[in-house]
């Protein structure tokens, strides 16, 4: 696999106006998610909930791909037509979820190291071979009192950078993802030195092991005061300390950058995309990678009634696809 074509994808996801949908939710998060609005995790309700998703009516003039759970990759329309390849000829490019989660990192209470390296390169191929173009590994950072360590930082930027080489080898854009959480009521300064920290510690581990940033993606969090914190940021704060932590950590060299909603709200989400972009003079396009934010409001619609409610739920997801999209270009009316 060329490098010109790892470039070639990564560049086609972040694409002008276009964003990532992140619905590579596991069986046990996608559960949470059905929990919460009264539908039962089967495979059939999850089956027919990423075909909703998927099949959604002009999404491609704001979505670039989509991130699959490997169950959804090996599914199929109701026409049996495998999710892939009705993506690929609708002009949305499969992505796969390859980590297989967190796991407690031995030595270091209250952190989790993200696990899946084992096989990986197998799998990789068998993801290829069934149509996805890029993947993505999520590790997660824990802010509280002395954490995160050094050590979890290290061992989670290892992980991202191994799976990162296995990707492009395999001819896949990685997608590395280092989420820091928003749980905790640490302020607005602690969540801008831990994201530096962890942003320093992944791309030296990227270039340690020889990952070419042109086929790489970044999925981050944005800067924000941890949940619980009573001083809160306003839009600008979060859009311009974001920047500024990114600016000085991530390589121009890199395709871009797409942002995860981590619990935020959907106004939040996008507003804030919307001023990061409004900011200008930016070394890479900035983008979303939204699982929650993309897709709530459509969730709690559908599960109301699941078969009449099916096209106004994909109208909604069209209408989150259409705001984030105009975000992206910091053209959003809000
Ligand atoms: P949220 O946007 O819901 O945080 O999901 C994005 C994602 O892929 C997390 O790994």
């Amino acid at each position: 696999m060329s490098i010109e074509s790892l470039a070639e994808t990564a560049q086609a996801l972040v694409a002008p106006g276009k964003g990532i949908i992140a619905i590579d939710e596991s069986t046990a998060t996608i559960g949470k998610r059905f929990a919460a609005v009264g539908i039962e995790n089967t495979e059939a309700h999850r089956r027919r909930y990423r075909e909703l998703l998927l099949t959604t009516p002009r999404l491609s003039d704001h979505i670039s791909g989509a991130i699959l759970f490997e169950e959804t990759l090996r599914q199929s329309t109701e026409d049996g037509i495998p999710f892939p390849k009705y993506m690929a000829s609708h002009g949305l490019i499969p992505g796969i979820k390859v980590d297989r989660g967190t796991s407690p990192l031995a030595g270091c209470p209250g952190e989790r190291v993200t696990e899946g390296l084992d096989g990986l390169r197998d799998r990789l191929k068998a993801y290829y071979g069934l149509g996805a173009r890029f993947a993505k590994w999520r590790a997660v950072i824990t802010i509280g009192e002395d954490i995160p360590s050094g050590t979890c930082i290290e061992v989670n930027a290892h992980a991202l950078a191994r799976y990162a080489a296995l990707c492009q080898e395999q001819g896949l854009v990685a997608i590395v993802e280092p989420e820091v959480l928003m749980d905790g009521d640490h302020d607005i300064q602690v969540c801008y030195e831990v994201t530096e920290a962890m942003l320093r510690s992944l791309f030296g581990a990227l270039h340690d092991q020889g990952v070419l940033l042109e086929g790489t993606l970044l999925k981050a969090s944005m800067v924000v005061p941890g949940q619980d914190c009573e001083e809160r940021a306003d839009i600008e704060e979060v859009a311009e300390s974001t920047v500024m932590c990114l600016k000085s950590t991530v390589p121009a060299i890199l395709p871009g950058i797409v942002f995860l909603s981590g619990g935020q709200s959907d106004a939040d989400a996008t507003a804030r995309l919307d001023a990061m972009n409004r900011l200008g003079n930016l070394p890479w396009p900035l983008s979303f990678s939204y699982g929650r934010a993309m897709q709530q409001a459509a969730l709690a619609h559908w599960a109301k009634d699941p078969v009449g409610n099916f096209a106004k739920a994909q109208a909604i997801v069209l209408e989150r696809a259409k705001e984030n999209g105009l975000a992206a270009l910091g053209k959003w009316k809000g």
